[in-house]
């Protein structure tokens, strides 16, 4: 997932990619920010994309920095959220290995984290720590490795969707599949995307300097999954993880 993939995708957007504001229907993470707002605190929306997330934050916040890989995105972010006189727009590469930042007191992270590129994602772990003043807040969520295997098991048990209509093509798609799982790396609609195990978010942002307050389940419908879920299928719902967590203060 390059900056070229999310500059491609920005004009169909929304058509392509799924919308955890309005799939949230539980609003735990509308709370979870409500929780840590004020007006007198800055907030930074860390891969704000069209800026789904921006009219909640500028009515919450004293000041939004909107940052985003593509400048499409934040072109069209920037339109849409134009009454809004309290949000910054920032073309920023989480991912690079030197970033200037404006650190914040609240940073919201919503499924922004996707990438299969290891090294990417240690440098966005990383960045994650610079954007937040000590004491502050993050707000991240990502795809949940448990929920995804979940799904496939139950699609192909009782060859749900006739059984995701997974075709593998190519023994060189094979091996890439294979290779990917074991990192947590699997398709979502072709491209290969990072899942996450709870355990695993726990380790990876202790080690960035914060402490975890709580992780939470984000439910979504099973049509979020499936074409054609079958009757019985309830409980437990799909989700991504939520974490709310705490930039630890630096040891001075
Ligand atoms: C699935 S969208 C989520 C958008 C938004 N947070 C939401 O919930 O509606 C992921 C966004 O992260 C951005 N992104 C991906 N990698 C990034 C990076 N390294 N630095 C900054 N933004 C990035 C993409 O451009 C895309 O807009």
């Amino acid at each position: 997932m390059e900056r070229s993939y999310w500059e491609r995708i920005a004009p169909s957007y929304n058509e392509e990619i799924f919308d955890v504001l309005q799939n949230d229907k539980s609003g735990k993470i509308i709370t979870a920010i409500e929780q840590v707002a004020s007006k007198e605190k800055t907030v930074t929306d860390l891969g704000c994309a069209i800026g789904k997330w921006i009219p909640l934050l500028a009515t919450a916040f004293k000041q939004v920095v909107a940052t985003d890989i593509s400048a499409k995105n934040l072109e069209i972010a920037a339109e849409r959220c134009k009454n809004y006189t309290n949000v910054e727009y920032h073309r920023m590469d989480m991912s690079a290995d030197n970033l200037t930042v404006i650190p914040c007191d609240v940073a919201v992270c919503i499924n922004a984290i996707l990438t299969d590129n290891l090294k990417k994602r240690i440098n966005f772990f990383q960045s994650l720590n610079i954007c937040l003043h000590d004491g502050g807040y993050l707000i991240l969520v990502v795809p949940s490795l448990e929920s995804k295997l979940y799904t496939n098991i139950i699609a192909h048990r009782w060859n749900v969707d006739d059984d995701h209509k997974e075709k593998i093509k190519s023994v060189e798609k094979a091996y890439a599949l294979a290779k990917n799982i074991k990192q947590g790396v699997t398709d979502i609609d072709n491209v290969p995307t990072k899942h996450y195990l709870e355990e695993e978010l726990q380790l990876l942002l202790t080690l960035e300097g914060f402490e975890v307050e709580r992780i939470e389940k984000i439910n979504y419908n099973w049509k979020t999954e499936f074409n054609n879920p079958p009757k019985w299928l309830a409980e437990p719902f799909p989700w991504d993880w939520m974490v709310v967590a705490r930039k630890e203060k630096s040891q001075k």
